[in-house]
């Protein structure tokens, strides 16, 4: 029996509050919230006639402390799911913490506004004493642990796919399959196609500045950082067949060397195709990825922004998608002495996710897991007093919750590795 307020309601929460609603033993009561309350009704109403979970819907603007405070002191919440945008992390985190409430989120905290002076002094001194210069990083969040340790709630971070379950995947590996681990690398794949020539699969301007930032590895207790796509390589994975893969900056990447300090390296694939990528580069060169305002015609706008508004919704993408992803983590280490290998993945069909929940299998393989640790927070089987990630608790239930709802693991004990 439990209250779970859930913030934001795009492709990754449609999906989450869809399977939330298929475990209404648990979920009894949700609050949907976000800016456009419209979108929250209308899913509201969708569900209703096919659920036992109670749903509510509230408007709030999650930029504001005050708002959200407001909400949750006024509908009570157990747990505050954030799958809004990384923006709002810290805002939800502080109404968290003021209301004695748990906390969870999907992606790390990244400024909306890069060119804020405060911010960029204290990005700057990170990118010089890290090593590199992603705009999301888990300081700022870390930063919280003293409160929430001393509140005695649990904040879980990044409990999508990548991050999320790559993590569980780690810590399964170190806690069954090694004694120690040399190598990490993260294989994601998406072998679906959406038929347009350009589209991005989350929020384009997260996805975009994602993988137009340079790419970047930790290796040797260093990150070694790469200009963005210069690294490629081609893999042929199961039931999706062989793509190119380009190494990217990836948020796990920065907890896992903390929290699995014997690992030699750990990268982070992606692949793409050509189209994407010719398009992506001529939009840079454009300056259509900006984050910084333009004054046009008497108007100030942003140019990511307006180029989200020319894009495909991605939340509309799942009707058109068909094939695969393909998402996992191979590992090289020991085991009793002996040298071993090992590979871990999920293969999520993009229209069996359409079938199911009316989404693709990007947002499906992030509101699924999102789920799982909501499940994780209120079962208790994840409750300690912090700030933590996927990779620092125990990973066997929510794979088992993973399995049991959509995304079933696969394993292979003689991988072929990238070099
Ligand atoms: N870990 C992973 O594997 C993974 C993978 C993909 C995505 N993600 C993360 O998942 C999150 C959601 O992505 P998405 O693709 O679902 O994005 P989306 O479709 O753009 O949805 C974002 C939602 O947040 C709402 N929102 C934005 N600003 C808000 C504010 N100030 N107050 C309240 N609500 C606000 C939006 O409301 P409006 O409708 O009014 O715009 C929308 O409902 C992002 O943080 C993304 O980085 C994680």
């Amino acid at each position: 029996m439990s209250r779970v307020l859930i913030i934001g309601c795009g492709g990754v929460a449609s999906v989450a509050i869809q399977k939330c609603c298929q475990v209404s033993e648990v979920f009894t009561e949700i609050c949907i919230a976000s800016r456009t309350r419209s979108k929250c009704e209308k899913l509201a109403a969708e569900l209703a006639p096919r659920t036992a979970t109670k749903i509510t819907t509230a408007q709030v603007d999650a930029d504001q402390v005050e708002q959200v405070i407001d909400l949750i002191r006024s509908w009570q919440p157990d747990l505050v799911m954030n799958l809004a945008l990384p923006y709002q992390d810290l805002t939800i985190m502080d109404a968290c913490l003021a209301c004695g409430v748990n906390y969870m989120d999907t992606a790390n905290y990244e400024p909306e506004d890069t060119d804020d002076p405060r911010w960029r002094e204290i990005y700057e001194k990170r990118c010089k004493e890290a090593g590199f210069s992603a705009y999301f990083d888990y300081s700022w969040q870390w930063a919280y642990r003293k409160k929430f340790e001393e509140a005695g709630l649990t904040a879980l971070l990044g409990c999508g796919f990548d991050p999320g379950v790559t993590q569980a995947y780690c810590a399964y590996a170190k806690k069954h399959e090694f004694d120690s681990i040399d190598t990490i690398d993260i294989l994601d794949c998406n072998g679906g196609d959406h038929g347009y020539a350009f589209a991005t699969n989350f929020n384009p301007e997260v996805n975009l500045r994602e993988v137009s930032a340079p790419g970047s590895y930790w290796e040797a207790g260093r990150w070694i950082e790469v200009p963005a796509m210069s690294i490629r390589r081609e893999y042929e994975f199961d039931q999706v067949g062989k793509k190119d893969m380009y190494l990217l900056h990836h948020e796990e990447i920065e907890s896992l060397a903390v929290n699995i300090p014997e690992v030699k390296r750990i990268r982070f694939f992606m692949t793409f195709g050509q189209s994407y990528l010719n398009h992506m580069r001529c939009l840079e060169d454009v300056g259509m990825l900006s984050t910084s305002p333009v004054e046009f015609e008497g108007h100030q706008i942003v140019p990511v922004k307006f180029l989200k508004a020319l894009l495909p919704d991605p939340a509309g993408l799942g009707a058109r998608t068909k094939g695969k992803t393909n998402i996992g983590c191979i590992f090289t280490g020991r085991k009793d002495n002996q040298e071993k290998t090992y590979y871990i993945y999920n293969i999520c069909d993009h229209q069996e996710c359409f079938r199911e929940v009316g989404s693709q299998a990007v947002s499906y393989t992030t509101g699924v897991p999102a789920m799982c640790g909501a499940l994780m927070l209120l079962s208790g089987k994840w409750n300690k007093p912090g700030v933590y990630t996927v990779e620092e608790f125990d990973p066997d239930p929510f794979l088992e919750a993973l399995d049991k709802y959509g995304l079933p693991r696969r394993e292979n004990h003689s991988p072929v590795l990238v070099d």
